[in-house]
């Protein structure tokens, strides 16, 4: 079964049953700095899970581009990948574990769809821990489908609880599904989690039915709901019995490519695999980001730093495979082409990622031929030290004078036997460069949206910002940018000359009038042309639902001051959000203006 039939698959049966296919969200998600990139399917809907509306109702399906930089490092070896593609189903308070379960089973075991045999299969359930009783609701389900006792294990939290560690939102006990590698499992309780280690988990069903807050509390959701998580890449390197998924065909032409422009075969050396599957996994993510309709680009902090360290890592082991290095364009556009159907963004975008991606490989490898040789230059003395640690301060002198990033100074010393100081670099490098350390840190973190109380004031203020700039500067003001974190709203629109600072003190007067008139903020469900004609700004080159959410600030529905096309959330009056000041109004790029505004309590 190839990707592209998976993908369809899946979509298909979940329609037929009876759910509305949404369309997948950027990579880069707005308004949300806990997170750098979409790290599941589920990202995009937390609003919804937490009981938001979802304006295509409550049993949706969809194939969502996912990011996860936590293991990057381990990019190389036979198994993981930066970029992949989750399938998911959501069930939003309608149906919970019995129907999810019995969806489940259907779709892997029926000849209609998955047809794997039951006899491959195993699942895992909760085993119940910290007061939450163990998941014999699930594990009676899965034996009513046909799911024999002996294969299924009960694990703890740390298996079978979904919820981003370490972050607040949506959260529940899961069941996972596996598919038995081997012929025959080991004996009699050979089941996931058994030291054959021949399970491998290619589905999740996770039962939201916690909000995990910010003391650590796990508050019970009003509205249970069903987050479903299938990779594609993992369940078409199981269904077709490969090895890795490197061996599949999402990356036969990649690899092809590769191989093409270094003139060197996958499959006969392990360095020169390990490099290839780099650059394959590094190029389809670099591509993905570079094409994305929020695009990045490269530059050294949040999502352009690890845009820009995908991209020199990828450059430098081309430079391992051939003298002169491969150039990444052509293997880009392999990239586009496999994935264009699925991902139209990449053709509408095509020009331009190629031309970033061209850019960034020039510049890098000046920067790589300059910190290569300043390397070898420190190493005769580096090797006298027995201990065979390279000092950070070097490692920083590196980076500092050369642009010579940390992770490749890394490389480059373990190649020869050595480690870098870490501890010590990272001191140098707080020091110098206090911003970019903080958002590269958080690169490298899965996370959820912030729902954050103080981020959900400054998303309705940049609301009131956005109609208080169209009332006082024009009809022309167009939302070219928003970036909210608990402390300040960024806000980008187009206008093609400084403010004065008359202009902003209307704007400012403006908002704040709203907030002193405690208005309401409603939302209503409409079609988008409905809402685009009904005056709802909505984002020009956005892509919509044909079901939209609509926020009006305002008395009613149709007395308001402000009306956008939003997924939310927002507060629901405008008195919470204190007093609105501008603290800052500078040039953004040609033609577009960046304002930046707190939201304080002083009268
Ligand atoms: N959100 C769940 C996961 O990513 C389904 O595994």
């Amino acid at each position: 079964m190839t990707a592209d039939e998976l993908r369809s698959k899946f979509i298909n049966f979940f329609v037929s049953k009876g759910h509305a296919q949404i369309q997948g969200k950027s990579l880069l998600p707005e308004n949300d700095p806990t997170v750098l990139f979409t790290t599941a399917g589920m990202h995009p809907l937390v609003p919804y899970l937490l009981g938001e509306e979802h304006p295509a109702g409550n049993r949706l399906v969809d194939y969502q581009k996912c990011i996860r930089t936590g293991d990057i490092d381990s990019v190389g070896d036979p198994s993981h990948l930066t970029f992949f593609e989750m399938l998911g189903n959501w069930s939003l308070g309608d149906y919970f574990k019995e129907e999810a379960i019995n969806m489940s089973f259907e779709f892997i075991t029926s000849p209609k769809w998955l047809n794997i045999p039951v006899e491959k299969l195993g699942v895992t359930v909760f085993k119940g821990e910290e007061g939450i009783p163990r998941d014999d609701e699930s594990a009676q389900i899965w034996i009513k489908a046909g799911i024999p006792e002996n294969r299924i294990a009960y694990l703890p939290r740390e298996d079978n609880w979904w919820g981003p560690a370490g972050t607040t939102g949506p959260c529940g006990p899961d069941t996972e599904m596996f598919y038995y590698i081997g012929d025959t499992p080991c004996g009699p309780d050979c089941k996931p989690g058994c030291s054959c280690g021949k399970w491998l988990e290619f589905w999740n069903d996770v039962f939201m039915q916690y909000n995990k807050n910010s003391s650590g509390e796990y508050i019970p959701l009003t509205r249970k709901c069903v987050d479903t998580g299938m990779g594609i890449e993992r369940t078409i390197t199981v269904l077709n019995k490969k090895s890795s998924v490197y061996d599949t065909e999402i990356f036969t032409a990649i690899i092809a490519a590769i191989e093409k422009a270094a003139n060197c075969k996958y499959g006969e050396n392990e360095e020169t695999d390990r490099s290839i599957r780099i650059i394959a996994d590094h190029v389809r993510s670099a591509a993905f980001i570079l094409g994305d309709p929020k695009s990045v680009n490269p530059s050294n902090v949040g999502a352009g730093y690890v845009l820009r360290r995908l991209i020199r890592r990828a450059v430098r082991h081309g430079r391992k495979l051939s003298i002169e290095g491969i150039s990444l364009a052509p293997i880009a556009e392999v990239v586009v082409e496999k994935l264009k159907n699925s991902y139209p963004e990449l053709e509408e975008n095509r020009a331009s990622l190629l031309n970033e991606l061209i850019r960034e490989e020039a510049k890098f490898m000046e920067t790589l031929q300059k910190g290569e040789h300043e390397f070898e230059k420190l190493l005769p003395n580096l090797l006298k030290d027995p201990r065979r640690i390279m000092p950070g301060r070097l490692a920083f002198k590196l980076y500092d004078t050369y642009g010579f990033p940390i992770e490749l100074t890394e490389e480059l010393a373990s190649e020869s036997g050595m480690k870098v100081n870490r501890e010590e670099f990272d001191e140098a490098f707080k020091k110098h460069q206090e911003l970019s350390r903080t958002q590269s840190g958080q690169a490298f973190k899965g996370g959820l949206g912030d729902q954050g109380e103080m981020a959900v004031k400054y998303h309705t203020a940049t609301h009131l910002l956005h109609q208080a700039l169209k009332a006082i500067l024009g009809q022309h003001v167009a939302q070219k940018g928003s970036n909210i974190t608990a402390e300040r709203l960024r806000f980008d629109f187009t206008h093609d000359t400084p403010m004065t600072s008359d202009d902003l003190i209307k704007v400012e007067n403006m908002v704040n009038e709203q907030i002193k008139k405690d208005l309401p903020v409603l939302m209503e469900t409409m079609a988008i042309e409905n809402a685009k004609s009904s005056g709802a700004i909505a984002l020009f080159g956005e892509k919509y639902e044909s079901q939209v959410k609509v926020y009006t600030v305002g008395i009613s529905k149709t007395d308001f001051f402000s009306k956008e096309v939003c997924g939310g959330p927002h507060v629901e009056k405008t008195g919470t959000l204190g007093k609105f000041k501008i603290q800052k109004e500078q040039s953004s790029s040609a033609g577009v203006r960046r304002i930046r505004a707190v939201l304080t309590n002083e009268e």
